[in-house]
């Protein structure tokens, strides 16, 4: 049975908490690498689950992720290494601590509930909020930048790419058009032009119908994709053998690739062929876990692949 403290507000509530533990195959006294460590959820039931002596190097790029961490997992004390960074430098980054391998990788992707929330992040599209969107807000350009500069085929094709969005070109035009005017600085101005691009028949079933063309920013602000890539390509090496790699996707992009990568990489082999859905009653709980998606492969000792 895992304990989650209940006295801080809640950062984050974890996803399939359980079925993560059980997907690491967490032993006492193993060494797993959380590569999004957000408020620390799901990292405290890996510590309580390889206790005594497991060990977790929490890693997130998210400055206040990391202070949320190390507030909410204070009282692991040695057992909890956090780390300030982009886990597709996942290699380096457990260079840099002496590491060679380790027994469990778990990557919980997308943004955490704190994130949304913070009206000052610009992720969200229910909130005023300058266009901002940078997981790391000290690096790198904004969805402000992206949407004032880049030209009318790039624009669409972010918002049709990484959005899966119909209406990506007419989305495209209209905020060509609307920035000749005033540059768009804040969440409500694009939510504005998304809902004037896209046709009202649309708009009124579905989801919000901005959903798609926020999803498609972040996306490119965060260069989410490729750092995913980045970290599956380098998982196998961190593994030990029959070590776990462990990712929840929130969206068919992810899954996509995520599914692809334990297929094809040499010294990885899927657990099981499908994903791991929330249950029932966690959706109903948690209406964010609904279309999370958590797939688990191990490291094989030997290819049993074509290359
Ligand atoms: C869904 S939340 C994780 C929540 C966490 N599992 C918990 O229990 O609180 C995703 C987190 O991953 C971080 N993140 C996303 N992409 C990252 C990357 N490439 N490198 C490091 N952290 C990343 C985000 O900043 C965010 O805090």
């Amino acid at each position: 049975m895992i304990h989650m403290r209940t006295d801080d507000p809640v950062y984050h509530e974890p996803v399939m908490i359980r079925e993560v533990v059980d997907a690491l195959a967490c032993k006492s006294g193993g060494l797993y690498v959380d590569c999004t460590v957000g408020g620390g959820g799901h990292s405290m039931a890996i510590l309580e689950a390889s206790s005594p002596g497991g060990i977790v190097i929490g890693i997130d790029r998210d400055p206040e992720a990391i202070e949320a961490a190390r507030t909410s997992l204070a009282g692991y004390g040695d057992r909890i290494h956090l780390v300030r960074g982009d886990f597709r430098d996942l290699l380096e980054i457990l260079d840099g601590l002496g590491i060679d391998e380790a027994d469990g990788i778990l990557a919980d992707l997308g943004v955490s509930s704190h994130q949304l929330e913070s009206a000052a992040r610009g992720f969200s599209y229910n909130v005023e909020a300058p266009l901002d969107m940078r997981m790391n807000p000290e690096a790198g350009v904004s969805a402000r930048d992206i949407v004032n500069g880049l030209d009318e085929d790039e624009l669409a094709r972010i918002i049709g790419e990484y959005g899966e969005e119909r209406f990506s070109r007419r989305i495209a035009r209209f905020i060509v058009r609307e920035r000749s005017y005033r540059p768009i600085e804040t969440t409500t101005q694009l939510v504005d032009i998304i809902k004037a691009a896209i046709p009202a028949a649309y708009r009124r079933r579905g989801p919000h119908p901005a959903r798609r063309t926020f999803q498609a920013l972040r996306i490119a602000v965060n260069g989410e994709l490729d750092a995913l890539r980045e970290l599956l390509e380098h998982s196998a090496k961190a593994l030990k053998p029959g070590g776990r790699v462990c990712i929840i996707s929130y969206h068919s992009l992810e899954d996509r690739i995520v599914k692809r990568a334990f297929l094809c990489m040499p010294l990885l082999e899927p657990v099981s062929g499908k994903p791991v859905t929330p249950s029932a009653e966690e959706v109903d709980r948690n209406p964010r876990a609904r279309s999370a998606k958590l797939r688990v492969a191990r490291k094989v000792l030997h290819p049993q692949k074509g290359e």
